[in-house]
């Protein structure tokens, strides 16, 4: 059966580790004279090149389309895209607003007997190849053993928190989601996180409230994200509004003497993070995008060890 990677909890956290050694590891070239599409709804900056790089490191060959160039789902169904993708291409990675179009995906070229895996390129609902470059960040900067390590992350609990909380407590974190009411995780969302911690067993915890400053206290990393993703631009202006006080400056940094933050990027001075403190040597922001590459070197290999690139 052929294993996608829509989200971090489609490995287990064996897998997980793996993947994290992978992306250290010199690459191979196991994509040698194979493709991989890249399919884009959205604006890209770091993963599109990540992702374009790590295929061209592991010997392959990616092509980059823009959802409009399909016409998804007017000209072609998604279903039917992937299924012509997947005639050509050792793997697709693709970047949608609805999570539903990825699964869609993968249900189709399943069915179809293609074996080709889909990854998960930013839906509404996570970014899990970002959540293994925030790991690959914290273990460089915290050392190898992440558990105990408390991760406090301030602003929109979105698709960006989701894929992180799930990498961070199978690695035995504490996370604290501090988020506006209104913009945190609903009970099932959080149950769903508390109950991967548990099957990863590694003592990862997960709780939410809306304290930013409470949060901090003794945080090793303090993570942030926009507060209005893509496709959520209608509602800016309240947003700013709801999140004011959510943002990561020298006040909240001084609350933990030695954290580090991370920010996935694109990031909004004088929103969820103040200049200064996105400028400071506290901020890993650019070893994180560095990450992204090595990441999907590291996702690719997995798929492949696993037998879903072939
Ligand atoms: N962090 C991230 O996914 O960046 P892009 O949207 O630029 O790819
Ligand atoms: N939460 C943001 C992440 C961008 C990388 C978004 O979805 O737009």
């Amino acid at each position: 059966m052929t294993r996608h990677f829509l989200e971090i909890s489609d490995l287990s956290v064996d897998e997980l580790r793996e993947v994290l050694d992978l992306a250290m590891a010199p690459p191979t070239s196991l994509l040698s004279g194979r493709g991989v599409a890249l399919l884009f709804e959205k604006p890209s900056a770091r993963t599109r090149h990540s992702s374009e790089m790590a295929v061209v490191q592991l010997g392959g060959h990616p092509i980059t389309v823009s959802a409009a160039e399909v016409d998804l789902d007017r000209r072609e169904t998604a279903e039917d895209v992937a299924r012509t993708f997947a005639q050509y291409h050792a793997a697709i990675g693709a970047r949608v607003f609805d999570h539903a179009v990825l699964e869609r995906m993968a249900a189709a070229v399943d069915a179809s007997g293609f074996g080709v895996p889909i990854v998960n390129l930013l839906s509404d609902r996570g970014h899990p190849c970002q959540a293994i470059a925030d790991l690959l960040t914290m273990r460089e900067a915290l050392g190898s053993d992440l558990a105990g390590r408390v991760l406090t992350y301030v602003g929109d609990a979105n698709n960006v928190t989701r894929s992180l909380a799930l990498a961070a407590v199978a690695m035995g974190m504490q996370v604290r989601i501090a988020a506006p009411e209104g913009y945190q995780f609903d009970a099932s969302e959080l149950a769903e996180i508390a109950a991967f911690a548990v099957e990863a067993g590694e003592g990862g915890s997960v709780l939410q409230g809306a304290d930013p400053e409470a949060f901090a206290e003794h945080a090793d990393v303090l993570y942030t994200d926009v507060w209005t993703s893509m496709g959520q631009e209608a509602e800016a202006m309240e947003r700013r509004a709801a999140f004011a006080g959510y943002c990561i400056d020298a006040d909240l940094l001084a609350r933990t003497p030695s954290a580090v933050v991370l920010h996935c990027l694109p990031a909004h001075r004088g929103e969820e993070i103040s200049a200064d403190v996105f400028e400071s040597a506290r901020s890993l922001v650019w070893r994180q995008a560095f990450h992204r590459r090595t990441a999907m070197i590291g996702i690719f290999t997995m798929l492949a060890q696993l037998g879903s690139i072939q």
